[in-house]
């Protein structure tokens, strides 16, 4: 390397470097541009999120996603279809839950013939080649809105994991090929690891939401599964986890790992890209982000206002997960990014 062989007349400029080295020389065209990319984002790493009902309206929109519907069986078919026709490698499936069949112990959860099972049934029926991951919780289907059974005001964590068991081993049985189990209860990875391999569903595979936190950007979520009602002013802090916490997070993926999880994911997403860098560096598994219904909210809202541009925050937002050594992301931006994708 060979500095400048006269001092710039910057006085900014660090003595060696400028003017030899102008960062800017790799900028200057599109081309360059592209050949020094770092990270690129691709349609391979999107997982995209879908609410199914039991009801024959086609498509009820959720009023905090705009752009985001709970499908009807038929209409999610149609849906998952198009996804895995734009290459979408997965979709993650979530209820909402007639209030009638809601409660205490999340009873619906555990019913072979559920909406989540009749929905995966129906994409495994129609031949669509796309993965398919349910969550393991009990929030959509409790009239409490906790991901646990209660006693009291305390949330049981042995006794909800052994109902978590139940309510894998019925999605394996209907079709599911990951579960996701997203109620944070203690032991629960171990547990369902067993109870599907002794149920002869070796093969299915688990994302553990392994660092997730008791989060604010949820909120949207809970309108479109109905639980925002039924959990009311109720806290998960007694087990999802603190936002101030980092080394916890380890913790949690280290016991995921250790039980069996095939692969990871951090929840939220945005606020949580150094959880996410983190994790992969210590454990150089599949780390996943979750880009959840409050940070979709958000970045509509403002673009709907005109505030920001939709189209480009929404790039910059999910190569940032990239960035951050995500392997992929869960977004309700999946197919519309992946339209764009196609596009170029
Ligand atoms: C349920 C569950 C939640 C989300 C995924 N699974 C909400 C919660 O824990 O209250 C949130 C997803 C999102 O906000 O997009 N256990």
């Amino acid at each position: 390397f060979k500095g400048p062989t006269k001092p710039s007349r910057n006085p900014q400029a660090p003595a060696v470097g400028f003017p030899t080295t102008r960062m800017r020389r790799n900028r200057r065209t599109d081309w360059s541009r592209r050949l020094v990319a770092e990270n690129r984002l691709g349609v391979d790493d999107l997982i995209w999120p879908v609410f199914v009902h039991a009801g024959d309206e086609p498509r009820i929109p959720v009023p905090s996603m705009p752009g985001v519907v709970r499908h009807s069986v038929d209409a999610l078919v149609e849906a998952v279809g198009e996804a895995a026709a734009l290459g979408i490698p997965m979709v993650a499936v979530f209820p909402l839950v007639d209030p009638a069949l809601k409660d205490p112990e999340g009873s619906n959860a555990v019913e072979p013939d559920n909406v989540v099972c009749r929905a995966v049934r129906a994409i495994k029926a129609a031949g669509i080649d796309i993965g398919v991951m349910c969550d393991a919780a009990l929030d959509p289907f409790t009239s409490h809105g906790h991901d646990g059974l209660m006693r009291g005001e305390e949330i049981l964590n042995d006794e909800t994991v052994e109902v978590l068991v139940r309510q894998s081993l019925i999605q394996a049985e209907a079709g599911c090929d990951v579960i996701s189990p997203s109620d944070m209860m203690d032991g629960r990875i171990g547990a369902i690891r067993t109870g599907l391999d002794a149920a002869g569903h070796g093969h299915v595979q688990i994302m553990a939401y392994a660092a997730k936190y008791s989060s604010g950007f949820y909120g949207p979520f809970r309108d479109a599964v109905g639980s925002a009602s039924t959990l009311g002013k109720g806290s998960k802090d007694t087990y999802q986890m603190s936002p101030a916490n980092t080394d916890e997070a380890i913790r949690e993926v280290a016991l995921d790992l250790a039980e069996g999880a095939d692969m990871v994911m951090v929840k939220p997403g945005m606020p949580y890209l150094d959880i996410v860098r983190r994790v992969k560096d210590t454990f150089a598994v599949p780390t996943f982000a979750y880009q959840v219904s409050g940070e979709y909210a958000m970045l509509r809202a403002a673009d709907e206002r005109g505030w920001l541009d939709g189209n480009r925050v929404i790039m910059e937002s999910l190569l940032g997960f990239k960035r951050a050594g995500a392997d992929g992301v869960l977004t309700y931006f999946a197919v519309e990014v992946a339209r764009r994708l196609k596009a170029g």
